[in-house]
């Protein structure tokens, strides 16, 4: 019986687990990091604590335009899910959607606020027999409520977590558009605003993406289920409280509104490079990140010669991923260096990704130290049919110099760490 379960759960979604990769040509790294040193307003926000009402309120707030760059949307209500064969949920069902920002942006839509969204491909509407027979899923509903959504081709996947309001208020952030990223996970984000060097060239590498992305595919719905679709009735956005953790530490929204050096960058353009320039001079570093793997980082971090205090998450959804931290936690052990652990049975992932180098600059990413998202060599990426091809992320990354900000991502380090484990490889 179980076997069997098994079988049918591994048939249902052995063709929605890997995202197609578009890139059909090269990508030469293009986008210099950007500094300023004028005034900035940062919002801080956390998961589970705070970052669902602090990103939803962005979309609530937009009052002309949303561009939106996202792995995938998950729905909460089982939308994005196979079962027996078929995936997805009636159009009826997927308008009652529970995911927040779901039902904001509909409401954006709805209300003539231009949205776009870009993300990968974990499915074709209509594909393999999938949402056939009026089923449909969020991305599917919003694109024929009328948001513009595309496919990202640019490099292999696009693994930034980013939303642009209205030009000149974007988030940058570690959180998946799924329910155990906002509730169960602790995820780091920041809400950049009042300096347009730092915005615009958030909103350049979007419109770069963009202009390289591929439109969504939609299929076609029956009249009835059109008219629930483009029906422009206002929902109710709901955001449920945050997921208590008896002995957490809980976060608080933070923003710092004043003077300070900022830069912003993208991965892979010239990422490796800004940040191991950083690390290299740095004579003290505190790493709190979700996963370290492959071998450039592992051999920058085996010969850091300052102090050095790392925080990974105990928990890896992905094997192979898994398997490769694993390798680069052993070799940094077996050099004396200790890996801390979070806390087991709290967090399901702990899959924020920040640095803090000599109590001074903060740097918060969408991506994870590792060859994907920091890949160090050549600049140039050339696509999956070449024999030089690399699998390469976008992200985006943020340096901040402001002590308030230091603060509040020092004491965090702080509170996780004490509630975490050291690491030991089996013998
Ligand atoms: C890559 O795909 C895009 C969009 O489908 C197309 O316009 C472009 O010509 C393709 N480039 C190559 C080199 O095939
Ligand atoms: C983030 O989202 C992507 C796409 O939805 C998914 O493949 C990946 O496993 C997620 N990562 C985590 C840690 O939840
Ligand atoms: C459809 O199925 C084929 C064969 O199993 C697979 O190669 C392809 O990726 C699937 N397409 C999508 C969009 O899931
Ligand atoms: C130091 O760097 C070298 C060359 O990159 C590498 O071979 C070595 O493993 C590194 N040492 C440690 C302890 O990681
Ligand atoms: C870090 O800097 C803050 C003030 O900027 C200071 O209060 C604190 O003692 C410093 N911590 C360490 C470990 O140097």
């Amino acid at each position: 019986m179980r076997v069997l379960l098994l079988t049918v759960l591994l048939l249902c979604t052995v063709f929605l687990v890997q995202s197609q990769d578009f890139q059909n040509e090269t990508y030469v790294s293009k986008f210099e990091p950007v500094s300023s040193n004028g005034k900035a307003s940062i919002t801080t926000y956390f998961s589970p604590d705070t970052s669902l009402k602090v990103e939803t309120d962005l979309i609530v707030n937009a009052k002309e335009s949303i561009d939106i760059a996202i792995p995938g949307m998950d729905s909460w209500i089982y939308c994005t899910d196979s079962y027996q064969g078929v995936y997805g949920c009636t159009v009826a069902k997927q308008r009652t959607e529970t995911f927040p920002i779901f039902q904001a942006l509909l409401n954006a839509v709805n209300g003539g606020i231009k949205v776009r969204i870009i993300t990968n491909n974990y499915y074709t509407p209509g594909a393999n027999g999938s949402c056939s027979d009026g089923q449909i899923d969020p991305l599917s509903f919003l694109a024929l409520a009328g948001a513009e959504v595309k496919y990202f081709t640019t490099v292999t996947y696009l693994h930034s977590k980013y939303c642009n309001v209205d030009g000149g208020t974007s988030s940058i952030s570690s959180i998946n558009y799924s329910q155990t990223s906002f509730m169960k996970n602790r995820e780091a984000g920041v809400i950049v605003s009042g300096n347009d060097d730092l915005t615009d060239f958030t909103n350049q590498v979007f419109e770069y993406d963009w202009n390289h992305g591929i439109p969504w595919p939609t299929i076609t719905y029956t009249p009835a289920e059109m008219k629930i679709i483009t029906d422009k009735t206002m929902i109710d956005v709901v955001i449920p409280s945050p997921t208590s953790f008896p002995g957490s530490y809980v976060t608080t929204v933070t923003t710092v509104n004043e003077a300070m050096d900022t830069t912003v960058f993208t991965s892979p353009d010239f990422a490796w490079e800004q940040v191991k320039a950083d690390i290299d001079a740095s004579s003290s570093m505190l790493v709190y990140i979700y996963q370290i793997t492959g071998p450039s980082w592992c051999d920058l971090l085996g010969n850091y010669s300052g102090s050095l205090t790392i925080l990974v998450s105990d928990v890896i959804f992905d094997e192979a991923d898994y398997e490769s931290a694993v390798l680069c936690y052993n070799h940094l052990y077996n050099n004396g260096i200790t890996i801390r652990k979070t806390a087991k049975n709290m967090y399901t992932y702990s899959h924020q990704k920040y640095w803090v180098l000599d109590n001074k600059t903060v740097y918060l990413s969408t991506g994870n130290w590792g060859e994907t998202d920091f890949p160090d060599g050549s600049s140039d990426f050339p696509p999956s049919d070449s024999s030089d091809w690399r699998k390469i992320n976008r992200d985006f990354n943020i340096k901040m110099v402001d002590p308030k900000l230091t603060a509040v991502y020092t004491n965090l380090f702080k509170a996780d760490y004490a509630l975490g484990f050291d690491y030991h490889p089996y013998k």
